[in-house]
């Protein structure tokens, strides 16, 4: 029988699943393996599927002879060197797809949160600070006739766009290749990027974390923001330069941030828990029951697929050889 690694417990029903045709081993639930725990349990696998965001190079790759599928539960897949996999011929999927409305209902949360400064009034009732109601009391910003800004259109980007109508606000997205898909149904436009930063009340990143767009938001690009506005980041971490984030709000340059991603996850940086205008979540994009639940399924089928030597579904590095 094929052997299956599963880096972190997922839904019962998915390791059924990937049981009823292979033998399956699971990492720990409550931690990452360590380097060493995960070498020594890929080094007899045909599949992994990768849970969470351990470091999949060509090392590890290279002590698992007969590994010929790595399904990543989740879509971003910086953490895996796709083109070290495509070398070894080595399936890499995603589950691209399974995820996109909860992870921009996130993004949207993110904004009410950061404009209605939600987080911060919940920290002042519960320390029992509350005066009383009043005319001038928390007040926050609205958002009909705001501009949003969405950077990178992708599934979860276009997804976030879409729903700037509900509240009454237009859209503009910065994208390498043009979406005239997205222009149709939402009416957004495209800008350049420091266009978009300069003209919008809301910023949202939902771009993929690739050598260009690390740091892609740094100091000289929020200072292009408006002192009004706010950035939410649904993205990666690293997308953002959290140093300079931190400061451009504790000098009020922007009005408040929120976050669902960091640099060094799951470490954040220290001046940002000094920020009241951040809104800070621990990377619970799609983190929902029914979306945690089609993840499992969608990366155990593209699992299942690799071993047995199909093309899996959602397969990243187009077609490669069979591996012999
Ligand atoms: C994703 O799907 O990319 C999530 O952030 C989990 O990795």
């Amino acid at each position: 029988m094929p052997r299956v690694h599963v880096t972190r417990p997922i839904a019962e029903e998915a390791l059924s699943l990937l049981r009823s045709e292979a033998d399956v081993t699971v990492g720990p639930g409550d931690r990452e393996s360590s380097r060493q725990e995960l070498l020594d349990l890929v080094r007899p696998a045909d599949g992994l599927l990768v849970v969470g965001h351990p470091k999949i190079d060509g090392e590890l790759m290279d002590t698992a002879a007969s590994l010929k599928m790595i399904a990543n539960f989740g879509v971003g897949v910086d953490h895996i060197d796709v083109a070290a996999a495509t070398a070894r011929k080595i399936w890499v999927s995603n589950t691209a797809g399974s995820l996109t409305e909860t992870t921009a209902e996130l993004a949207w949360a993110l904004i009410l949160a950061t404009t209605r400064r939600i987080a911060e009034g919940d920290r002042l009732v519960r320390a029992g600070e509350w005066k009383g109601f009043g005319p001038f009391f928390f007040l926050g910003t609205e958002l009909p006739g705001k501009v949003l800004g969405v950077v990178g259109a992708g599934r979860i980007g276009q997804a976030v766009a879409r729903k700037a109508r509900t509240f009454g606000m237009s859209a503009v997205y910065w994208s390498r290749t043009p979406k005239p898909e997205l222009e149709d149904a939402t009416g957004a436009s495209p800008r350049e990027l420091e266009v978009l930063l300069r003209e919008s009340d809301i910023v949202v990143l939902t771009v993929s974390l690739t050598k260009d767009t690390q740091h892609l938001i740094g100091a000289p690009q929020l200072a292009l923001m408006k002192p009004t506005s706010y950035l939410v980041n649904i993205a990666r971490g690293p997308v953002v330069d959290e140093a300079a984030l931190a400061a451009a709000l504790l000098e009020k340059r922007i009005a408040g941030a929120g976050l669902d991603v960091y640099e060094k996850e799951p470490e954040v940086h220290p001046d940002l828990l000094r920020c009241p205008g951040a809104v800070l979540v621990p990377h619970i994009g799609s983190a929902t029951i029914e979306t945690r639940r089609r993840m499992s399924l969608l990366a155990a089928q593209n699992c299942l697929s690799g071993i047995r030597g199909q093309v899996p579904l959602l397969a990243l590095n187009g077609h490669i050889p069979r591996r012999a």
